[in-house]
Formats: structure tokens, sequence, C-alpha cells
């Protein structure tokens, strides 16, 4: 039995096979179970040698068929590697991450900034009326403070990219009117200008609108201030230069004192050591009251900031152009 089996064993090429085999010797009707049971029907003289030796014969057996199987499992394995090449050993390739681009970024830090200060955040077309960019902002036809805003228009007459982000305070005033406001509208703005280093034909802006009840000067500087401080460090300091807009009155620009260990605070600050950040203003009655409020009732402030200019300041980038290129090399650094 035990060379019939171990002969039969060696031919064995494949798992299959090993099994059957197996079967054929081990299995509940196989020829070993077979084998022991015949001690039984022994001279128990026989018997005691008889056990030993079937015993031994099951041990060498099951051991020979383990160790066939093992092979026969390994083999199987390293021919489905090779039909198969893949080496699933070794580390993963990490998928490219994107990045937010370093406005959405700073715009980000913006929003949270003034949502600290409990203003709620609004969007406002970009695409607007003649009337909203300017006449409800105390700018008629003709007004020649409109020569302060290169406007690109379009065929349809009264129809243009808005300017600046302001006449988002009239769509803001018209819709929450009589009620207080605290609102910053972000957004792009488009001027039909020359593109250098300094200026683009596209860019962003933060309008700030504040209406109610005794809304002052002095509400406008604190929120500047703490502001500037927040984005650009505690020990910052401010300064207000008086200023005309149309529609504020009074109207100032608001600078930021730039530090002069900074290699580039000369360029920047034109040797004066304060950099311009926005324009703003108390809101000028006819606009409030073209945003339906009182101004007997209440007053407000206004500001609009540029981000892209905040944003050179903060990471010393010295072309505006770069924000609109696309190129990875300039975007990957942030
Ligand atoms: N809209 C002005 C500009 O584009 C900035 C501004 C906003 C000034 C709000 C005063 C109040 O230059």
């Amino acid at each position: 039995l035990e060379t019939k089996a171990t002969e039969e064993l060696a031919v064995c090429s494949d798992e299959n096979s090993l099994k059957a085999w197996n079967t054929k010797y081990f299995g509940d009707r196989g020829e070993i179970p077979a084998a022991l049971k015949l001690v039984g029907t022994l001279p128990p003289a026989e018997r005691k040698g008889y056990g030993q030796e079937a015993n031994r014969v099951k041990v060498a057996l099951s051991t020979a068929y383990e160790s066939a199987f093992g092979k026969a499992k390994e083999a199987a394995l390293l021919a489905s590697l090779n039909e198969n090449p893949l080496d699933i050993t070794l580390p993963g390739r990490s998928p490219a991450k994107g990045g937010l681009h370093v406005a959405t970024r700073v715009m980000r830090e913006i929003y949270s900034i003034f949502s600290d200060m409990g203003f709620q955040i609004f969007r406002s077309r970009e695409v607007e009326d003649d009337q909203t960019n300017f006449e409800l902002l105390n700018m008629p036809a003709h007004h020649p403070a409109r020569d302060m805003w290169d406007t690109f228009h379009t065929k349809t007459p009264g129809v243009l990219l808005r300017t600046h982000t302001s006449p988002g305070q009239i769509h803001v005033m018209k819709e929450f009117c009589p009620q207080p406001i605290r609102a910053v509208l972000p957004g792009f703005c488009y001027r039909y200008e020359a593109i250098t280093p300094r200026s683009e034909i596209q860019f962003e802006q933060v309008e700030g609108l504040v209406v109610g009840p005794n809304v002052t000067m002095t509400d406008l500087k604190g929120t500047i201030t703490t502001f500037a401080r927040r984005l650009f460090g505690e020990e910052r300091q401010i300064r207000i230069r008086s200023s005309y807009f149309p529609f504020t009155e009074p109207s100032i620009e608001v600078d930021i004192d730039w530090p002069k260990e900074d290699p580039n605070a000369d360029r920047l600050t034109k040797g004066t050591g304060w950099l311009e950040i926005m324009g703003a203003g108390m809101i000028h009655p006819t606009v409030l009251r073209n945003g339906g409020y009182d101004p007997d009732q209440v007053s407000g402030f206004a500001f609009g900031l540029g981000p892209q200019r905040i944003t050179m300041l903060k990471y010393g980038i010295d072309d505006i152009r770069q924000f609109w290129a696309n190129d990875l090399r300039f975007l990957e650094q942030f």
C-alpha cells in the first residue's frame, strides 16, 4: 500500500490531483481507514505489530501529502505571478494632491476674519447694469468721477462688467431694508486698463457694508484696524487719509505700515513706510436713500479692499499677472 500510494503521490502535479489522492487514501472510505480497521480481524498476537506498522504508514503518507500539497500551492502562486506580473508588495503611487489657489486661501482668511466680527458673506453679479454700477452710487451719466473706472461695456446698451463690488451695496440694501446690515461682498471686477505687473483687467475685491442706527466713522476705524491686525499681525498700525468717492462722504483711503526689515519695503511703500490697502467712507445719504433707507434714521460705512494687493504683500509676489497665468511653478509654491 505504501509503495503504491507513494508512487501515485509522486505523479500528482497539481492541487486537484493531490486532493483526489487524499480522498482515495484518507477519505471516509479511503484505503488507510480500511487498512486500520483490519486490526480487529487479526489474531491477537499479530495485532500489535500490524497496528504499529499501519500507523507508521499513515503518518508517513500524510506527511508526504502535506509537503506535496504545500509545494503545489507555492508553484501555483508562482505561476500566477509570472502570468500576471503585478507586484502587490510595491508601495502604491500616491495621487497628486491638488491645492487651493493662493487667492482662494487669502479670500478664505478674509472671510473668516469678517465672520468673526459678525459679517455675513454675499455674492453679487459680475455682469451689472449702468444704473447699479454708477447711477445709484451717486454717479449720474456724464459724472466726471466715472473716469475713475475704465469700463468694459457689452453690446447691450446699459449692460457692463462691474468695475468694482460697490454695486453689491445697492443689492444688499434693497434686499434687507429696513433691517440693519453687516455684510461683505467678495468677487471679481473688471477694468478696461493696460495690463501691467501692478494692474490686471480682472481682479478681486471685497466690499464691506454696515448700515444701522448710529454707525460712525469710529466703527469703521475699529473694524479696519481689527482686520489689518488679524491679517498682518498685532503690532500693525493703520493710517487714514482723506479721499474722494461719489458714494461715500466723507471718503478715506486706508494705509498700513510696512516693516522696514522687509527687503521689499521701500519698493512697496515708495519710501513712505505706508501702503494703501483700501478705499472706504461713510455711505453717502443719496446711496442710503437709493437702497431704501432713511438717512435721518440710519447711517453706515462701506469699504472696498483688494485681496490681490494684500496677497502680494503677504507673500512678496511682485507681478499681479501671476494670479491668473495658470503657471504651476507659481501656483505650487503656496
Ligand atoms: N469701489 C471703490 C473702488 O473700487 C472702493 C470703495 C468701496 C470706496 C467702498 C469706498 C467705499 O475703488
